[in-house]
């Protein structure tokens, strides 16, 4: 299996903590059981009221909202006292042509996919540079760049992300 990068790998560590977003199913679950397995205390994220998945610390979080983000932060914040990592996972797939696909469906996708990304990022990097340390990792796609025919308004979302 190939290494991943030193902060998933490196030596248990107490001292880190790591919000996964998205943790509820897919790659970010998969990714929030990893970094718990490793050592590093994390928090992971739902829209619903999730209980702790083993060793993911679950916590409620709609990224569309700033509201929801910031009481995601403090939340993690009040019991942690900092985040290490974070990882922008949380992310919805759309499929369908832009021709056909409603001006709001369109900015669902990117309020989610980039504007959502943006709103995580922006609540945790004070902090970050506060204790002048810390990882941001967004998960992309490929389709940011190699689009797949119906897949625009989502292959767009994510090369925004990318940019
Ligand atoms: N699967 C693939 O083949 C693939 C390929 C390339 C990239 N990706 C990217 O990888 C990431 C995860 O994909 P996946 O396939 O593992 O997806 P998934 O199983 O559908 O999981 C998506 C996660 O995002 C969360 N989520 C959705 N909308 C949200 C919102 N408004 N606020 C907060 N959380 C929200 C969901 O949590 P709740 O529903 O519990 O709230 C869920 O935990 C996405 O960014 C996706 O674009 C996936």
């Amino acid at each position: 299996m190939r290494e991943g990068p030193s902060f998933v790998t490196a030596a248990p560590s107490a001292s880190r903590t790591v919000l996964v977003t998205g943790a509820s199913s897919g790659i970010g679950q998969a990714t929030a059981r990893l970094f718990a397995e490793r050592g590093a205390r994390v928090f992971g994220t739902s829209r619903r009221a999730l209980g702790d998945d083993g060793g993911v610390e679950m916590v409620q979080l709609d990224i569309r909202s700033e509201e929801s983000v910031r009481q995601c932060v403090d939340r993690v914040l009040d019991r942690a006292g900092g985040i290490d990592v974070l990882v922008n996972n949380a992310g919805v797939m759309h499929e369908g042509f832009a021709e056909e696909t409603a001006l709001t469906d369109a900015q669902a996708v990117f309020d989610v996919n980039f504007f959502g990304t943006v709103r995580v990022t922006h609540a945790v990097l004070p902090g970050m540079r506060a204790r002048r340390q810390g990882h941001v990792i967004n998960v992309g796609s490929l389709a940011a760049w190699v689009g797949e025919p119906g897949e625009g308004l989502y292959a767009a979302s994510k090369a925004a992300l990318a940019r």
